[in-house]
């Protein structure tokens, strides 16, 4: 491994975990350092956005990254954590795109979810970046209800991917990510985002812990809200979920 790599500092692999982001933030009470990296052939209570499950049969890649970054601004690593994930993707012949907040889709299907979570242990502040990869996942094994809207990197490149492979390419590229996003280049990054964010543009319907917004998006705010122009009205919407259209 290259020395100066953050990312990972030591993989710990397991046949099953009930989630690798549950698993991650035990190894905080046990001294895990940085960039460390959990990494699950299954899980058994996958968790997604919002406590949704997110169901996780073997041919997935399902990891946690251990970060320790600013609590200011999380939010927009969360958002951006999804550009490593398109650019592994691309280098499996597989385009996608972001919808907000970081959701990649393979037209209009899901391929992979992220779910950031900041915790603190001692007075220290940690993210735990859970990225779940559709790689070789047999979509009839996913719940009924999500199997017309998913998709993995085999269907769309038709090819075999292995789950080892988009491994090494996703935490290669996640090193990159997060070194430009410590430095506080977030601006490249964000620019980079607004490319790829298939939402703006789009009229959409917002599920909010408050109730639901509507608009057209027209933005994504330098701390990652979602502009919306709702009846002329300027609206940031800083959580939530895209109730339609995709
Ligand atoms: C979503 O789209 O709602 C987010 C899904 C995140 C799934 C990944 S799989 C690895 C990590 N462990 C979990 O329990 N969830 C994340």
């Amino acid at each position: 491994m290259e020395s100066d790599r953050l990312i990972p500092q030591g993989i710990s692999r397991y046949d099953i975990v009930s989630s690798t982001n549950e698993k991650a933030k035990e190894t905080l009470d046990e001294g895990v350092q940085e960039g460390a990296v959990i990494l699950a052939a299954r899980q058994a209570s996958g968790r997604g956005r919002y406590g949704r499950a997110w169901a996780s049969p073997p041919g997935g890649l399902y990891l946690s990254i251990i970060l320790k970054p600013e609590e200011r601004g999380v939010q927009l690593l969360s958002l951006l954590s999804g550009l490593p994930v398109v650019h592994t993707l691309r280098r499996f012949g597989v385009e996608s795109s972001l919808k907000w907040p970081n959701d990649v889709l393979v037209n209009g299907r899901k391929i992979c979810g992220i779910l950031c979570e900041g915790v603190y242990r001692r007075n220290v502040f940690w993210a735990v970046v859970g990225i779940g990869i559709n790689v070789a996942v047999d979509l009839r094994r996913l719940p009924p209800d999500v199997q017309s809207s998913a998709t993995s990197i085999r269907r769309e490149n038709g090819r075999d991917a292995d789950v080892e492979s988009v491994l090494a390419d996703l935490l290669k590229e996640y090193d990159d990510f997060y070194k430009t996003y410590a430095k506080q280049e977030t601006g490249r990054l964000l620019s980079e985002y607004r490319g790829m964010c298939t939402t703006l543009g789009e009229s959409v319907v917002i599920e909010t812990a408050k109730g639901r917004i509507s608009g057209r998006a027209i933005d994504v705010s330098s701390d990652g809200a979602l502009v919306l122009d709702s009846g002329g009205r300027k609206i940031e919407v800083f959580e939530g979920t895209i109730a339609k259209p995709s």
